[in-house]
């Protein structure tokens, strides 16, 4: 196992005895195209994941949906018997039609099935984290979370569920959702470019809630920025590495998820938790959201928005 501060560092989720390392692995990667069916490569899939645990990561971020069933089969080929110490973190509230559709839902029949394939498929007893995901693509749509939080409390009382997190909420979301049961940590879209969740991570980590982005490399459509591109030649790193560096260093309760379907990529990914960026870089890559946001706007203006 690799020295723990090689992964930057380590979190304890809120209440709980469980300490991951901040740099983690999402592996929605490992499925076929549109997270659909299988991956070509399988093999490669399989030498990801268990590289990823040899170099450290005890953070692997996963959903029955990506698939479906596909990506967590694959998690189990690779490592199964769990090695302890281990976290996966999966999530529930969607699921897949037959032409890759995402179909939203919180009716108790899909969440306790979720719940079931999720301990079926990846072999597990119970389930370290489960995040109930709020609707909306990228952004939450601010329907009530409660009645889905109270099916997974009553999951968390049968034991199939050691600890409960969100993903894709709103400030207020989260707020009336926790009064149901305690949610150790948030999962939302949030990278360089897209800092709408700035207020609510510092509140998170007021807290000492995890905050996880999603898409921390952008996603399906990587990050561009001349800036990132400059800082990563002035500090010898590729574009990523910085882009991950940042999220980093931008709060200590960030848990980073990057997601690859290569042993290069991960590679690069992991090596990104060595990189320490000066005070002065990080105000110039503050620059790339400002720089996000007045694109955004042009566009906007352009299509007569
Ligand atoms: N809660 C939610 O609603 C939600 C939504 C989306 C994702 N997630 C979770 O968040 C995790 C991360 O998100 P994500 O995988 O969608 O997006 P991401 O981490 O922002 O980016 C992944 C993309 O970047 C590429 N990539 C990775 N490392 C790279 C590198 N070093 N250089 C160049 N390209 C690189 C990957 O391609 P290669 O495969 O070629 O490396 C892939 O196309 C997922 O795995 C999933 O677990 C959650």
């Amino acid at each position: 196992m690799a020295n723990l501060n090689e992964l930057g560092g380590v979190f304890t989720f809120p209440g709980t005895g469980t300490t991951i390392n901040r740099m983690g692995y999402g592996a929605m990667q490992l499925a076929g195209p549109q997270v659909f069916g299988p991956p070509q490569d399988r093999d490669e899939a399989i030498a990801v994941v268990r590289q990823a645990v040899e170099s450290g990561v005890n953070h692997i971020d996963t959903a029955d949906f990506y698939g479906p069933h596909v990506v967590n089969q694959i998690l189990r080929e690779a490592l199964y018997p769990y090695p302890a110490g281990l976290t996966l973190v999966t999530k529930v509230g969607a699921k897949r039609g037959p032409n890759a559709e995402w179909i939203q839902s919180h009716s108790r029949e899909l969440l306790v099935k979720s719940v079931e394939d999720n301990l079926r498929n990846l072999g597990m007893d119970a389930l370290d984290v489960v995040n109930l995901r709020g609707s909306g693509l990228m952004t939450p749509d601010g329907s009530s979370m409660v009645e889905g939080m109270e099916v997974l409390a009553e999951l968390q009382q049968q034991g199939k569920i050691r600890h409960i997190g969100l993903s894709n909420v709103s400030p207020e979301q989260f707020r009336a959702a926790r009064k149901v049961a305690p949610v150790v940590c948030v999962q939302n879209f949030y990278n360089l470019a897209n800092r709408t969740d700035d207020a609510f991570i510092d509140e998170l980590a007021a807290e000492g809630l995890a905050y996880v982005p999603f898409f921390p490399l952008g996603g399906f459509s990587p990050l561009q920025s001349g800036t990132l591109n400059n800082v990563a030649a002035e500090v010898g790193a590729t574009p990523m590495q910085v882009a991950l560096a940042w999220l980093l260093q931008r709060s200590p309760n960030m848990l980073l998820i990057p997601g690859t379907s290569t042993r290069s990529h991960l590679r690069e990914n992991l090596a990104a938790a060595n990189i320490q960026l000066s005070q002065e870089v990080l105000e110039k890559l503050n620059g790339v959201a400002k720089d996000a946001k007045r694109t955004e706007l042009h566009e906007e203006i352009a299509s007569g928005n």
